[in-house]
């Protein structure tokens, strides 16, 4: 499915979806960093949000719905699995039929790449879609928390060495990331782990590339930890015995970096084999961070976008 990143601006270049980090300038992303630190609740109470999750999710989904809640909205989880789509209705029937029912925003996750901005292109005027994770594309609600978390423990973005360590070539969150770190031009962005899970255009990224986890976190202020994405491997592309030795990140390993780096990870955290708990639970991480920062930047984004698309 051929992808529109340019779908979700409006003529002034103005957010009215969220899809993807690709096209969003500085400006874009420091209004919603800075939105959520002054978000106000109960904003949205004449609104209704409708989740729909094609894939599992604990966090994203769990913080939606809180998120929602604290702006006042009305709430609709769809239970994907009993749905009508079981029987045989078409998502685009099931969006028209939900719009019927006045609802505002979707917020989307689905293992087809592309879906969100499908679904982005045939809702009415009054309707915003957020990605919340499209196949191997994007996961950019994941990426702007990962950016809040930063510059919380950071204070800024272009003096930093950030490495993203693991499975890079079927990460949506990867993705989102590179082009994060990169409009936000930080210093170096080092991408780690076994050439088979690095993408093939690894050229055009303006990363580095490192086969060696100790080399590639050398010097560094953030390390990012990817878990294997086994369930969109066609095969078992590595052991994880193997991978564990070479690329788990453990208290000893650590060492190479700076002495104040943070650890972070999207979560779910596959424990022994990218990451031993010492580090996971240890002085460095900021994981548990990630999770709460969710509920304000995802406050903040649907109530831009809402408030955008509003003023059409
Ligand atoms: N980081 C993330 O997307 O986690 P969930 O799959 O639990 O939402």
């Amino acid at each position: 499915m051929k992808i529109d990143h340019t779908i979700q601006f409006n003529d002034d270049k103005k957010l009215i979806h969220f899809l993807n980090i690709e096209g969003l300038s500085e400006e874009h992303i420091f209004e919603i960093l800075d939105l959520a630190d002054t978000i106000k609740p109960k904003s949205l109470d004449d609104k209704t949000v409708a989740s729909l999750f094609f894939e599992p999710s604990t966090r994203t989904k769990t913080t939606f719905e809180l998120a929602s809640k604290r702006l006042g909205a009305d709430f609709i989880n769809i239970d994907i699995a009993n749905s009508s789509t079981s029987k045989g209705e078409s998502i685009l029937d099931m969006i028209k039929t939900l719009e019927a029912m006045q609802c505002n925003m979707f917020i989307v996750r689905h293992s087809t790449s592309g879906i969100p901005h499908y679904i982005a292109k045939e809702v009415g005027d009054k309707i915003s879609v957020i990605n919340a994770g499209d196949g191997t594309n994007a996961h950019p609600t994941q990426a702007m928390l990962d950016m809040y978390t930063i510059k919380k423990y950071k204070g800024e973005f272009k003096n930093l060495n950030v490495a993203i360590v693991g499975d890079i070539l079927h990460s949506r969150v990867a993705k989102s990331l590179i082009a994060s770190l990169n409009i936000l031009k930080v210093r170096n962005i080092n991408i780690i782990g076994p050439r088979i899970l690095m993408p093939k255009n690894i050229d055009q990224l303006n990363v580095t590339y490192f086969d060696s986890l100790e080399l590639g976190i050398n010097d560094t202020d953030v390390i990012i930890m990817l878990r294997l994405q086994k369930e969109r491997m066609h095969e078992a592309l590595i052991s994880t015995d193997d991978y564990y030795k070479e690329f788990g990140l453990t208290k000893n390993k650590i060492k190479n970096a700076k002495k104040d780096v943070i650890v972070m990870h999207p979560g779910p955290i596959n424990r022994g084999i990218e990451i031993d708990s010492d580090v996971a639970d240890g002085p460095n991480s900021v994981i548990l961070d990630q999770v709460s920062a969710g509920i304000s930047i995802r406050m903040a984004i649907m109530s831009l976008i809402l408030k955008n698309k509003s003023s059409l």
